[in-house]
């Protein structure tokens, strides 16, 4: 049996582990901090599925909507064969321990978020995430195949022949976070499930261990990478001081929650005054901003959502805009949303009652490593799959999401590749074929006496990041932090090359890369699909046809 390393603890990796550990192989799976701690854990609105193979308008309605909400960039093959399996996956889960939510007929309750034209997303209240991570953890620690090593961080990929891609990986070295020690783990088969990059901002809904670490491994492994310019910004991050970001899910405006600035408040305020006796008629869906930009409103795509907010946040200088919820059942609204409602008791705030103060924060990376359909990456040099290596989960780039990814799509994309992986590493067998590897080059480094530059570099790296390659971006200013990354990055590697490995240099060498592949791919788009949008590009660039106007 193979010895499988699995790098990451979220949907994606603890799926895959359970699946191989039944079929017999002996996994490793490494995590940076508790194995809950991960992007799954914090994920609210749910999983959108099809559950029965049989609804086929349920299926292509599903379908369409993905397809739409990708711009015209998705692989549509990915997308039926994703969305056709969504099922069977989600009975696994069910197998496996996870509790969605069901109503009073045992039947499951399904709720809708934007871009949705139908309610198809099974949740766990408002946490779905923590549910998921849950059962997959416990049963995870359970099963006698696999070996958790908890605080690990895997720092760099090893190669079977050294700057050699085309021969695959043979392991991760890793630094042990208990004693400071690096060790070198052998793998005959090595996935990457490490998830998603929203640290780069200084503004996200990501957990911290969110910086993009297997993308940044893989890509100096040789791996190839796609569509990095595509990062998705959520609209209604929680703006309030906080010691962790804090989303408000697009559930919400699923249940009716509308997106209004102070403008639109004090005139939806006003009418309902002028209303008297029947101002709980006039509802705040009108008065919404967002319906410059798209007839649905709050309830447009993320994209657009996001980049009306953040357009609407430039113009009057405002810090944050409202999500309104004082219209809808406050009680049910308790009762839906109660892991939200708990966090807003910090801060006074009531649902049902309160204008929530809301805005933007990075949450997604669409792109990632170019995997395919059995999520093997591609070289870079060659187009080849790399051997023996694997990516699944958010570090992936698979086509489902094209040019934006439509809600609660991705918690399915991760679990149906996470599955596919699995299934082609059981039924190809792959070779026990580590041998000697090379040891971590600990010869003649130091130790890293002086911390502050690089938390100085980081914060830079952050704004340069925020200021310069955010929702609404410009040639002059992507050139901008292009110049900027190349600094970090050759500060970062100076130390890198000098210092004994620590999380913090870890980390930051990670973000300084991944923040220059994103930086490239967005200086190089000719055209504003989805996600990326450049106000260079308006004049003269035909518009996608999905797509309202931002001026
Ligand atoms: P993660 O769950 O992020 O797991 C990555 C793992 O890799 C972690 O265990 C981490 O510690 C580990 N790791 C990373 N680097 C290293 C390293 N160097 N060494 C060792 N370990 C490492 N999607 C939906 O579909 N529906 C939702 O409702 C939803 N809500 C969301 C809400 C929030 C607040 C956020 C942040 C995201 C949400 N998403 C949602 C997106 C979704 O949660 C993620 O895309 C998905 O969980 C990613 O799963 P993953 O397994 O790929 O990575
Ligand atoms: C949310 O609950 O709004 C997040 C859903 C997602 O990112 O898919």
């Amino acid at each position: 049996m193979a010895r499988v390393v699995i790098i990451g603890s979220g949907i994606a990796g603890l799926f895959a582990a359970l699946r191989l550990a039944d079929a017999g192989h002996a996994v490793t799976v490494i995590t940076k901090q508790r194995p809950i701690d991960s992007s799954t854990n914090w994920a609210q609105g749910g999983i959108a599925a099809i559950l029965d193979k049989t609804d086929g308008l349920g299926l292509e309605s599903h379908i369409k909507d993905t397809l739409t909400s990708g711009d015209g960039m998705c692989d549509e093959k990915v997308v039926r064969c994703v969305i056709q399996e969504a099922g069977a996956r989600i009975h696994d889960l069910l197998n496996i321990g996870v509790q969605f939510e069901t109503d009073q007929d045992g039947n499951f309750h399904l709720v809708k978020e934007g871009g949705h034209s139908n309610r198809r997303i099974l949740h766990a209240k408002d946490a779905t995430g923590k549910e998921i991570e849950r059962a997959l953890s416990d049963a995870a620690s359970a099963h006698l195949n696999i070996t958790l090593k908890p605080n690990t961080l895997a720092m760099d990929l090893i190669q079977m022949e050294h700057k050699n891609p085309s021969k695959g990986i043979a392991g991760v070295w890793c630094l042990n976070q208990e004693n400071d020690m690096v060790f070198t783990e052998p793998a005959d088969v090595l996935m990457l499930a490490t998830g998603g990059v929203g640290q780069l901002w200084s503004q996200t809904t990501n957990p911290p261990v969110a910086t993009g670490d297997g993308l940044a491994m893989a890509y100096r492994a040789g791996a190839a990478v796609k569509d990095m310019a595509f990062i998705q910004f959520h609209p209604t991050a929680l703006a309030v001081k906080s010691d962790r970001p804090f989303l408000i899910t697009e559930a919400m405006r699923g249940e009716g929650g509308v997106i209004l600035d102070t403008k639109g408040l004090h005139e939806w305020e006003a009418e309902v005054k002028r209303a008297g006796d029947k101002g709980s008629e006039v509802l705040p869906g009108p008065f919404s901003f967002t319906l410059k930009h798209s007839p649905q409103g709050s309830m447009a795509t993320r994209d657009i959502v996001a980049r009306a907010i953040d357009q609407r946040l430039k113009e009057t200088g405002d810090k944050h805009v409202y999500l309104i919820t004082s219209h809808l059942d406050q009680e049910r609204l308790q009762e839906h949303f109660p892991n939200i409602q708990n966090r807003l008791n910090r801060h006074g705030l009531k649902l049902g009652r309160d204008p929530l103060p809301v805005s933007p924060a990075a949450h997604y990376i669409v792109g990632g490593l170019d995997v395919d359909d059995v999520g093997r990456p591609h070289c870079r040099e060659t187009g080849e799959i790399l051997p023996s290596l694997y990516a699944i989960g958010e570090v992936a780039c698979t086509g489902m999401h094209g040019a934006n990814r439509l809600a609660s799509n991705s918690l399915l994309e991760a679990v149906v590749y996470a599955a596919r992986a699995a299934n082609h590493i059981i039924e190809s067998t792959p070779d026990t074929r580590v041998s000697q590897l090379p040891d971590w080059r600990a010869d003649g480094l130091g130790n890293l006496t002086e911390h502050v530059s690089l938390t100085h570099d980081r914060e830079s790296l952050c704004n340069t990041m925020s200021r310069e390659v955010g929702i609404v971006r410009r040639f002059t200013r992507l050139h901008r932090a292009s110049r900027r990354l190349q600094l970090l990055s050759k500060e970062v590697d100076f130390i890198w090359r000098r210092a004994l490995p620590s999380r913090q240099i870890v980390e930051l060498r990670n973000l300084v890369l991944v923040g220059q592949l994103v930086t490239e791919d967005a200086i190089k788009r000719t055209e504003n699909r989805g996600l990326h949008y450049n106000k260079d590009l308006i004049e003269g660039e035909e518009q996608s046809p999905s797509k309202s106007t931002f001026d």
